[in-house]
């Protein structure tokens, strides 16, 4: 097996000798390049985003941003990023880098100040720059959409960084200021070629290793000889317990790669999505085609952090707030677990057992989530929280309604925040099904959906505001099919 390594602004370097647990954001720190920062080490600031070069949606090759500081370095063995200093590129020996577009647009529209959050931003920003679809989106006219820009930019590749001091308005008019790569922009070239291909991985220090397989089975049969894996995909919950909680594992397990967890197949009567897709990767590629997920993911933490999640990680942690539980179970989904003797289907309705407990056996991975088709028309994710972007959920409520001829026929509500568990909603769906989709009905199940799961009182919500959003949701979701039936 050849030596872990990974290409760091066009050259390679040894990860040796990086602890497996190393994340990125050290392991570049510690070769000197220190325009990577960190501010958090949780996802939350953005300050350490840098470019990966990963399987792309429209061209070969997406650079992808992500947050290097919950990203173990291992994890891309033989993979390619560029880092803000990449960025620039070098000139005449003896004269200075020139400054890439979007580093020269945030000097001359003042989009710095104490400049330790830009590199992060640059990074951000060159991602969107080299969105291949951007330019098509581009338009003069578009400018007054304040998340848009006439260029195309979607201002929401910059969610996940934070500012403290410039104040975000420079920020905003460099990103809407970049233009189209040049024909002869290195990185923009890259797209046209093949992305890294993933490789197998066992990187051993002391008395860790990180390892990746080629494929399902030998994963499988390696997570059976070694039930103490930890395994990861995306790794944006478990980068957070390592660096918080100092969590360290004797033995991590790589699925983010396996082609076998990466395929989205849409059948006649339902949607297979892979666990190790990403959120930004499944959102790209079912455009708009499953409206429910469609709502949901802008409103799933950042764009830095859609470009590492997954759907198999989302629904690992058990977690009773996550936000994709919720609208899974009103789209009626099931889970397929796949171990070394085979595979098994199970509904997401039966998958959670209590607190981050879930009848998903030791050895047994996520490999992929079911959605049956036809979807029901009538469908709304409600995420209630602090911000309105990147937060966690104090309560989330996922609808999904079939009315015909202004009945509701079939009801489907999944809750999250309100009970140990992600949990649906069967009280409220039993009394809405049957009935007319009217002002009189709303406001008579509402209290049903009020009194659904057992919310606490925690830092985010008191229980009493999580139950008086449940009962307002139903009202919220009425209100808005009503308002587009009217207009
Ligand atoms: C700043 C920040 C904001 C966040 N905001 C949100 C938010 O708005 N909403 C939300 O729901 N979550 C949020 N999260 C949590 C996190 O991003 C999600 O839970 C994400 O989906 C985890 O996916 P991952 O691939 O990164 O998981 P990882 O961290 O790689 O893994 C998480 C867990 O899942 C297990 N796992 C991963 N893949 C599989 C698989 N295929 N089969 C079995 N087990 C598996 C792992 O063993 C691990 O226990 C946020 C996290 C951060 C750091
Ligand atoms: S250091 Fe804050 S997101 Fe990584
Ligand atoms: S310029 Fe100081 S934090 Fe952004």
């Amino acid at each position: 097996m050849v030596a872990a390594r990974i290409t760091v602004n066009g050259e390679e370097a040894p990860l040796s000798p990086a602890a497996p647990h190393t994340t990125v954001l050290d392991f570049l720190r510690e070769r000197g390049l220190t325009g990577t920062k960190e501010g958090c080490a949780e996802g939350e600031c953005g300050a350490c985003s840098v470019l990966v070069a990963r399987p792309g949606v429209n061209k070969p090759t997406d650079w992808v941003a992500v947050n290097a500081c919950l990203v173990p370095v291992a994890a891309l063995d033989g993979q390619e990023i560029v880092t803000s200093e990449g960025l620039a590129t070098a000139g005449a020996p003896g004269t200075p880098p020139a400054l890439h577009p979007v580093q020269e647009e945030m000097a001359v529209r003042g989009g710095s100040q104490c400049g330790y959050c830009t590199p992060g931003f640059v990074c951000s920003m060159a991602a969107e720059y080299y969105r291949p679809d951007r330019c098509a989106h581009a338009d003069a006219d578009a400018g007054s959409d304040a998340e848009h820009g006439p260029n195309g930019f979607d201002l929401h590749a910059l969610s996940g960084n934070l500012c403290r001091c410039t104040g975000y308005r420079p920020i905003r008019d460099a990103a809407f200021a970049v233009g189209a790569p040049a024909e002869e922009d290195p990185l923009a070239r890259r797209r046209d070629q093949a992305p890294p291909a993933p490789v197998a991985t066992e990187y051993a220090q002391d008395d860790s290793v990180f390892l990746r397989k080629a494929t399902l089975a030998e994963t499988l049969l390696l997570l059976r000889e070694r039930p103490d894996a930890v395994v990861v995909a995306g790794s944006t919950d478990w980068g957070v317990e390592v660096n918080i909680r100092s969590r360290r594992a004797g033995c991590v397990v790589a699925v983010d790669r396996l082609p076998e967890l990466r395929q989205l197949r849409v059948a006649s009567d339902s949607i297979e999505i892979g666990a190790a897709l990403t959120l930004t990767e499944i959102e790209r590629r079912l455009d708009g085609d499953v409206p429910l997920l469609a709502e949901l993911f802008p409103q799933f933490a950042s764009r830095l952090i859609r470009n590492g999640a997954t759907l198999g990680g989302n629904l690992g942690t058990g977690s009773p707030i996550g936000d994709s539980p919720p609208a899974l179970l009103a789209l009626d989904a099931s889970v397929l677990l796949a171990d070394a003797d085979g595979e098994r289907e199970v509904p997401l309705a039966d998958y959670f057992t209590g607190y981050r407990q879930s009848v998903r056996r030791p050895g047994e991975l996520i490999r992929a989530v079911r959605v049956p088709l036809p979807l029901a028309p009538v469908v709304a994710f409600h995420k209630i929280a602090k911000r309105r972007f990147d937060d966690i959920s104090s309560v989330a409520v996922a609808f999904a309604l079939d009315v015909e001829d202004g009945i509701v026929r079939r009801a489907r509500i999944g809750l999250g925040g309100v009970a140990a568990t992600p949990i649906r909603a069967l009280a409220t769906e039993a009394a809405l099904e049957g009935r007319p989709w009217t002002a009189e009905t709303v406001e008579a199940v509402a209290p049903l959906l009020r009194d659904e799961g057992t919310p606490m009182d925690d830092h985010r919500a008191s229980a009493a505001y999580r139950s008086a959003m449940l009962g307002r949701s139903l009202l919220k979701l009425y209100t808005r099919t009503t308002e587009a039936v009217s207009s």
